[in-house]
């Protein structure tokens, strides 16, 4: 475990699972760099966390799917003078595009924000912690990257297998690297991407709170994955032992049952994650 005074940067600091991180890390004294688009919601966020645990607060105003500004958050974890010791890669969204669709917009704008600043990110950090000799990076996946549901399963397998790469080349530095594999989780995800819920049985959603709480047992202990909840344990083993056949078809059953959640209430996007 890294000392209780350390520092984090995370990414998507600002709602659901990113936010749960930054009020986790704080309550045990870790200032914090919090990285979002939305400048009003950082300072709100900024001014409740030094208010509530006295720790500082940096913020920096970025979209992650600019190559710019993700060379300018990679910059901050370069700088030798302010150290950060933990990164939490964590800013995200759902994607529901299909694969078919002759614009790819959408699913370039997921590759940027969710492989290609997680790697300008991560090796970033990486360099500047293994320099120093320690420190933790931890970087969001899904279940969903288990399974085969379009181009978010796609992006967040990528995530894991380049997690356990990344892993593999700090061996030995003092640096360790955690794929976080959340399963459904109560945030703004589903809503801001317009993704119902319905199907989706309701003992199955993760409230922030605990998963964070396990995420970061995890990453103090350096593991390489994480998945909180029996629950998501178990269906994750499934997932990976299941003949691909087998998994091929049940995300199909599952992208079937959201195509017809949308077609029957295409006006609800907030359903079970904010009722
Ligand atoms: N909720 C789930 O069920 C679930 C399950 C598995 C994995 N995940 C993963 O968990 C991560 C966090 O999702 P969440 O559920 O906490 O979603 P959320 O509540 O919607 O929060 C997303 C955060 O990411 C930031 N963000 C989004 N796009 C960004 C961009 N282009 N540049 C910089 N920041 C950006 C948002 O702030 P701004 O809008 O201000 O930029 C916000 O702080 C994502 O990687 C997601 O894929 C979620």
């Amino acid at each position: 475990m890294l000392p209780d005074m350390a520092s984090a940067l995370i990414t998507g600091g600002t709602s659901g699972i990113g936010a749960e991180f930054a009020r986790q890390l704080a309550a045990r004294g870790t200032d914090l760099v919090l990285v979002a688009r939305d400048r009003d919601r950082l300072a709100v966020t900024a001014a409740e966390l030094h208010a509530a645990y006295g720790i500082e607060v940096e913020t920096i105003s970025a979209d992650l799917a600019s190559r710019d500004d993700a060379a300018r958050v990679a910059t901050r974890l370069e700088d030798a003078a302010r150290p950060v010791d933990i990164l939490i890669n964590n800013a995200g969204f759902g994607v529901h595009a299909p694969l078919l669709s002759d614009d790819t917009s959408p699913h370039e704008h997921a590759l940027a924000v969710m492989c290609t600043s997680v790697l300008v990110l991560g090796g970033a950090a990486g360099r500047a912690m293994r320099a120093r000799g320690s420190g933790r990076i931890l970087n969001v996946g899904s279940v969903a990257g288990l399974i085969t549901m379009g181009s978010y399963s796609a992006v967040k397998a990528w995530v894991l297998s380049y997690s356990q790469g990344l892993a593999v080349e700090l061996d030995g530095t003092g640096v360790t690297v955690t794929a976080l594999l959340p399963g459904w989780v109560t945030t703004e995800f589903h809503a801001r991407a317009g993704i119902g819920t319905r199907s989706i049985p309701q003992q199955l959603w993760l409230d922030p709170e605990a998963l964070v709480r396990s995420a970061i047992r995890d990453l103090d202990r350096g593991r390489a994955i994480s998945i909180p909840s029996v629950r998501f344990s178990v269906l994750s083993w499934f997932a990976m032992h299941l003949p691909r056949r087998t998994v091929r078809w049940i995300s199909g059953r599952i992208s079937s049952s959201r195509r017809r959640e949308r077609s029957e209430h295409p006006d609800v996007t907030t359903l079970k994650a904010d009722s």
